[in-house]
């Protein structure tokens, strides 16, 4: 199998890229970790590209040319998918238009429920039944497009913030090898 090359975005910890590498050793599991951009310079997830012998990028969003910077090394690499992983800056229209629908975000909601941020406050203030996460592809709406895969559980009394952060987390581990698996199942 001619496993695709993938950059992974992350602006925080790192925990799904983390995951990711460890799935992409399996020959089986369908994409290679080939790069990892960061918006942030503090983000703890360069760690772990740095681990792993992975090339990153730091790229600063202030720059008039970071878009440009970006497309660069995505050539560079010779990318073909790119994953969101805790990337907090909206991807511009341009880099969407030339990676048309190979583009997934992970978000910890089920979406279209709760898009944007602060999504386990707003769950709890709702007094919401269910959590969970999704994968879906991204376009122009911020957390708008085709969803691959959602992962739910209950929401327990005693669930505030930080245990409904964890729980939504486990389940990610989950969801996003799993859609990317079912992405390239029948390519
Ligand atoms: C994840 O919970 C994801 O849903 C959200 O940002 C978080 C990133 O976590 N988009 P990590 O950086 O992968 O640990």
């Amino acid at each position: 199998m001619v496993k695709k090359n993938t950059c992974v975005f992350i602006s925080g910890q790192g925990s799904n890229l983390r995951n990711l590498i460890f799935h992409s050793r399996d020959d089986k599991f369908p994409v290679k970790i080939s790069l990892v951009i960061s918006n942030n310079k503090k983000a703890f997830g360069i760690n772990y590209a740095k681990k792993y012998h992975i090339p990153f990028i730091l790229i600063n969003t202030n720059d008039q040319n970071y878009e440009n910077k970006i497309l660069l090394n995505l050539k560079k690499y010779k990318i073909d998918f790119i994953c969101l992983a805790g990337y907090m800056r909206i991807i511009s229209g341009n880099l969407i238009k030339n990676f048309n629908n190979r583009i997934i975000n992970i978000h910890p909601s089920l979406l279209p429920k709760f898009k944007g941020l602060n999504t386990f406050s707003r769950m709890l203030k709702k007094k919401e039944v269910k959590a969970g996460c999704s994968v879906h592809y991204v376009n122009k709406k911020l957390d708008g497009g085709n969803v691959i895969i959602r992962k739910t559980f209950f929401i327990d009394v005693n669930d505030d913030e930080q245990i409904l952060k964890k729980k939504t987390q486990k389940l990610e581990y989950r969801a996003l090898p799993e859609a990317i698996i079912k992405i390239f199942r029948n390519s």
